[in-house]
């Protein structure tokens, strides 16, 4: 098997593959609290045996047939009040290598704040993890799962690469694709493009400037996702109103 070996400055530099672990993030946040982690050192597993998901949710996938990393970056040119843009990078980062693997149109789109879709179909998810430091970020875990070889899965709302073109990959040679995306933007995010990296999430985002039907304080409503507010707010109007709301207070229907 090829070795990871991605065409980056920094991202992906320092490898740890870790034949098992319990999560990537955890193990990335122990290098760096024992100082052992370089700025874009990243932890790669082929099992995690208590991967962790947003919302406080479980993160399950069949060992050795996706990718499972976290990734240490230390952008001290972020304030911490604008953690979000990270965010808004890594997702489009994830978009911009599956575009490369699926082609342009393929559909994909980032779900708000940083989910990979496909039709009503997850593809992947995004777990960022930041310390921060008075108004600063000392270091940001980036988290990523995303299904590549997997065929069979017990709900009927996750995909993966496999099944979306049929064929197999080198798990090697996408997650140095990967590392070589996700520095892209975060290039572009440092150098402080971040009109456009706005800009380019708003144009991948689902539901982006279509009706459909949310719940939110227990109730079915129909509302427009009208963009995003600079704290990663979803922005939706609902009947005549425009309303802003954080991860737990809206749901998709
Ligand atoms: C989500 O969609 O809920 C986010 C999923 C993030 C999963 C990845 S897998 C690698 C890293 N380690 C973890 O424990 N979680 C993230």
């Amino acid at each position: 098997m090829d070795a990871i070996s991605p065409q980056t400055l920094f991202t992906g530099q320092q490898l740890v593959w870790l034949p098992e672990c319990a999560s990537t993030n955890t193990e990335a946040q122990q290098l760096v609290v024992q100082n052992r982690a370089t700025d874009g050192c990243c932890v790669i597993t082929d099992k995690q045996t208590a991967g962790r998901g947003q919302r406080g949710n479980q993160w399950e996938a069949a060992p050795g047939e996706n990718l499972t990393m976290s990734v240490v970056w230390q952008p001290a040119f972020l304030p911490a009040a604008d953690q979000f843009q990270l965010s808004q990078a890594v997702a489009l980062a994830i978009h911009d290598w599956a575009t490369a693997l699926l082609g342009p149109d393929s559909g994909l789109r980032v779900k708000w704040p940083n989910d990979m879709y496909y039709g009503s179909q997850k593809l992947g998810g995004i777990l960022i993890e930041n310390t921060l430091q008075g108004p600063k970020i000392q270091y940001s875990i980036v988290g990523i799962g995303l299904n590549i070889n997997q065929r069979e899965f017990g709900v009927s709302t996750a995909t993966s690469l496999a099944l979306l073109t049929g064929r197999a990959y080198e798990l090697t040679t996408v997650a140095s694709r990967l590392l070589e995306s996700l520095e892209r933007r975060y290039l572009q995010l440092r150098s402080g493009r971040v009109g456009a990296i706005r800009q380019d999430y708003l144009r991948v985002l689902y539901r982006y400037q279509e009706e459909h039907t949310y719940e939110v304080d227990g109730r079915q409503v129909r509302g427009v996702i009208v963009g995003v507010d600079e704290v990663g707010r979803l922005a939706v109007q609902i009947a005549g109103q425009l309303r802003y709301f954080d991860l737990k207070e809206i749901r998709y229907v």
